[in-house]
């Protein structure tokens, strides 16, 4: 980590911006946008549409101002469903909750850097829970933070509008802190993933992929769509 404490910026931005191993391109419909009095098929609609895995938000009305799911909602969501469970947590105190999430079947469980001052405890409980961890950032969240855990990471979340709601505009200045993300994970070759949240649809997904991302979020733009299956080959075909 010393190494790549003491990049400056602007050298970060004269690099190459492609990733030099990228990992595997995933669509990721976010179920938050999905019909709730049906929850169970809405995930096997994402799953029948071709998707690579699906997103679940958790939300608690503190962390950010709207609540969603808990842990038996996504119990029920994983029995309908085979994909696997990319599981979101907005809620403060993250650790108290690791082990629930994933009795319910989450597959990889992300909490936010801004909830806890615990976040490597955290990241490493995860881990020896069994599952995949990812550290979630908000936009106004600065690069440098991203460093000292990308080594206990299997993904990051970098959010790509302010979390807790769907439907909101894709903020274009993340993309810098997909970029720097990406550059220091090839500096440290980890095959990390990096995943973007918020607003990602056929003209912004192009974009975060270039700039490194890899896990593409979308909520909106896949569960609004009159075809799913189309909309994801779409994206899919987009980012190629
Ligand atoms: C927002 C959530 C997102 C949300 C994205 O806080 O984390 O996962 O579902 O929704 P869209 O794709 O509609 O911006
Ligand atoms: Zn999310």
């Amino acid at each position: 980590m010393g190494k790549a404490v003491e990049l400056k910026m602007h050298k970060v931005k004269n690099m190459s911006k492609k990733p030099s191993n990228p990992p595997k391109i995933q669509i990721l419909p976010s179920i938050l946008a999905g019909d709730f009095s049906r929850l169970g098929e809405e995930a096997k609609r994402a799953e029948d549409a071709g998707a690579d895995a699906l997103h679940v938000d958790i939300m608690d009305g503190h962390f950010v101002p709207n609540l969603t799911l808990g842990p038996k909602a996504v119990a029920a969501i994983n029995r309908s469903t085979n994909l696997f469970l990319d599981v979101h947590l907005m809620i403060y105190n993250p650790y108290d909750y690791v082990e629930k999430f994933v009795e319910a079947g989450a597959d990889r469980v992300t909490f936010h850097f801004e909830a806890t001052e615990n976040v490597k405890e955290t990241l490493e409980y995860v881990r020896k829970s069994g599952v995949q961890v990812g550290l979630a950032f908000c936009p106004e969240t600065s690069h440098e933070m991203v460093l000292p855990f990308l080594a206990l990471c299997d993904m990051v979340l970098l959010m790509t509008v302010n979390p807790g709601f769907g439907g909101q505009a894709f903020m274009p200045e993340v993309l810098e802190k997909v970029e720097f993300t990406r550059e220091m994970a090839n500096r440290l070759d980890l095959p990390l993933n990096i995943e973007v949240d918020g607003g990602i649809d056929d003209k912004t997904a192009p974009l975060c992929v270039k700039a490194g991302a890899n896990l593409l979020v979308a909520g909106t733009h896949l569960y609004k769509a009159p075809d799913m299956a189309k909309a994801i080959s779409k994206l899919r075909g987009a980012t190629r």
